[in-house]
């Protein structure tokens, strides 16, 4: 089962983040099989955590090129999220490398909030400089 499934409401409108964003669901989707089947999830919650770490950056880079006014705001989200999942990623180790319902919510949470909240806002300034 699915944590999450891709729609519309997730889609920034911005063809390269959409298609990242998409990708790290995918990987958010694996782990929860893992996690369904008894599995040890170690392996795939590094890789969702490097995935992560190359997406902020992929858009960073994206606002720095359409000179995006809250671009250094929303580069410490980015910064605070990798510390919070390098804190989860470490107790799931901790744990046998099980992964944990609190991890789940984290990144339910960080997806529902941070792609429709904070990253529209950068979709909807590069839709205003005609881009
Ligand atoms: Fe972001
Ligand atoms: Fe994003």
């Amino acid at each position: 089962m699915s944590l999450m499934v891709w729609d519309n409401t997730l889609a920034l409108g911005v063809q390269a983040m959409d298609g990242e964003h998409k990708e790290l669901l995918a990987l958010m989707n694996k782990i929860h099989d893992g996690f369904l089947a008894g599995a040890v999830v170690n392996d795939t919650v590094a890789r969702l955590g490097a995935a992560c770490a190359r997406h902020f950056a992929d858009e960073e880079a994206f606002m720095q090129s359409i000179a995006y006014p809250e671009l250094n705001v929303h580069k410490l989200l980015h910064k605070q999220l990798l510390e919070k999942y390098a804190h989860h990623a470490g107790a799931i180790k901790a744990g046998g490398g099980k992964a944990n319902e609190a991890f789940f919510s984290f990144l339910k949470l960080w997806l529902v909030s941070h792609i429709k909240g904070i990253d529209a806002k950068y979709a909807a300034h590069s839709r205003g400089a005609g881009r």
